[in-house]
């Protein structure tokens, strides 16, 4: 086969690609969806499920959508045709790539507008709202904005343009300077925090929450009926944190694989790969280390959903020294990291529309840009005027449901998908001769995971959710 080229271009070198998916990877997922959803499912037990899922689904994922995207050089939904054409299987791969441009519409139409409260957090910590709030102001701070459609769309508007803009301007103009810079300046403030956090006197009950697991609070609910303890197993939390193992590398969808196919050819794919879900498993870490020591000694609690941060670190930036500046470079980071995602959840829509309906990439993006804006007022309203119980199906908002379709469905079955086409449908010389490193010891345990780990794992942890496994068990028809 010859080798393709895509039209879209290349990123400078090694370290760019590496740094642009480390941009997408590290997002509002690690500093705000990581410590919410610990806080929600009981803290280590949860944890320690989510780091399991990194390492057994989450890196050979990554490997296998860097590995066919380079191999397809174009838009996912057009690499997916060429591969399954270059590997005489179905054309019905194709849907794989189409999925993956739903999820990135979904993803984003809620993301923009989580991003937009980080947004509105810059303006008020610089302006000094939180010098020495107190918890209960934090709180009314928070209420204050998210009941207010108005201010949450100006902000959700203003994210979009910030993501239309880059996007419009192509791989190498502005996003590459971006991370170059703003990535390891997020992580240095990131310690700053955790600098606070270990003065708050709560520091180990912070740790103790985060790293203690205790596998009996968080998968099994228990009753007292009649004074007897009734537990049932809930595999529930176990498919939250799987889902968030995918969200958080930005897996599943073709973001990852859009951006390999800008990949130079000769970069080692391993290394990358572990590389970023290195960097993402940190900065994830170290935040719920800066941030569940702040909620105990203040007496909050780690249950409190969406808003966690938003009511914790005003807190800890309002009683620290400097913490006017802090906070403000802290959301505004916060805001770079969101934005280096953003863009990557849209690139495969935009390279596609460039590919087939011969756009340009600035009107691809305003396309693309504006059907997400308008998607997004649906979780604008979710925080106000729909959240009432008319509005809701089964106690979710519109934000719920689409949070919980796209990370804990739709990114698990795209993921699952990738690595059975790599694993299954992409033959043995191609893939060696993609990921460059011989037929050697790593790619024959890349090769054994992917085909009968990985997809065993997803699969196992969505029968466990939805109870079959729980069910089988008390039939004894499992053993
Ligand atoms: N990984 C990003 C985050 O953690 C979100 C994302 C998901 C980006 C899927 C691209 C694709 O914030």
């Amino acid at each position: 086969m010859t080798e393709r080229t895509s039209i879209h271009g290349q990123w400078s070198n090694r370290i760019m690609f590496i740094l642009a998916a480390t941009g997408s990877a590290v997002g509002l997922g690690n500093i705000w969806k990581f410590p919410y959803i610990t806080g929600e499912n009981g803290g280590g037990a949860f944890v320690m499920v989510y780091l399991g899922c990194i390492a057994i689904v989450g890196v050979p994922i990554m490997m296998a959508e860097i590995m066919i995207g380079r191999r397809g050089r174009q838009s996912p939904i057009n690499t997916m045709r060429s591969l399954a054409r270059d590997e005489k299987t179905g054309s019905a791969w194709v849907l794989l790539g189409w999925g993956g441009v739903l999820a990135g519409f979904f993803i984003l139409s809620y993301y923009s507008v989580i991003a937009g409260w980080a947004l509105s957090y810059v303006f008020r910590s610089a302006v000094g709202v939180f010098n020495g709030v107190t918890a209960d102001g934090a709180h009314s701070i928070f209420s204050g904005l998210v009941s207010d459609p108005e201010r949450l769309l100006a902000w959700h508007t203003l994210f979009m343009v910030m993501c239309m803009v880059v996007v419009a301007r192509g791989v190498r103009h502005g996003l590459e300077k971006a991370v170059r810079i703003l990535m390891p300046a997020l992580f240095v403030l990131l310690l700053v925090l955790l600098g606070y956090a270990y003065n708050t006197g709560a520091f180990q009950q912070g740790l103790d929450f985060l790293f203690t697991p205790d596998y009996t609070k968080v998968f099994y609910n228990c009753d007292f009926l009649n004074g007897v303890e009734n537990c049932t197993f809930d595999g529930g939390p176990m498919l939250i944190a799987m889902g968030h193992a995918f969200f958080t590398l930005s897996l599943g969808m073709g973001a990852i694989m859009v951006y390999g196919s800008y990949m130079p050819k000769h970069n080692s794919i391993t290394g990358a790969a572990m590389m970023i879900a290195l960097l993402d498993t940190a900065v994830a870490l170290i935040a719920g280390m800066a941030i569940f020591p702040v909620v105990f000694a203040n007496g909050l609690e780690p249950g409190s959903g969406p808003g966690l941060i938003f009511q914790t670190l005003p807190i800890a930036f309002g009683a620290m020294q400097g913490g006017q500046i802090f906070g403000t470079i802290f959301f505004v980071l916060l805001v770079f990291a969101a934005w280096t995602s953003g863009i990557s959840l849209i690139e495969p829509a935009v390279a596609w529309l460039v590919e087939n309906k011969s756009m340009t990439r600035v009107r691809a993006a305003i396309w693309v840009g504006m059907s997400v804006w308008l998607l997004g007022l649906g979780s604008v309203f979710s925080f106000n005027v729909w959240s009432g119980e008319e509005f809701q199906l089964f106690g979710n908002t519109f934000f719920d449901l689409l949070d919980y379709l796209t990370a804990n469905i739709m990114l698990p079955l795209g993921g699952l998908l990738i690595a059975v086409f790599a694993g299954w449908y992409v033959s043995r010389n191609s893939s060696v001769d993609e990921f460059n490193m011989g037929d050697g010891f790593i790619y024959k345990i890349w090769r054994l995971v992917i085909r009968y780990i990985t997809p065993v794992a997803v699969v196992i942890v969505f029968l466990n959710a939805i109870g079959v496994i729980d069910w089988l068990l008390s039939k004894n028809l499992l053993w």
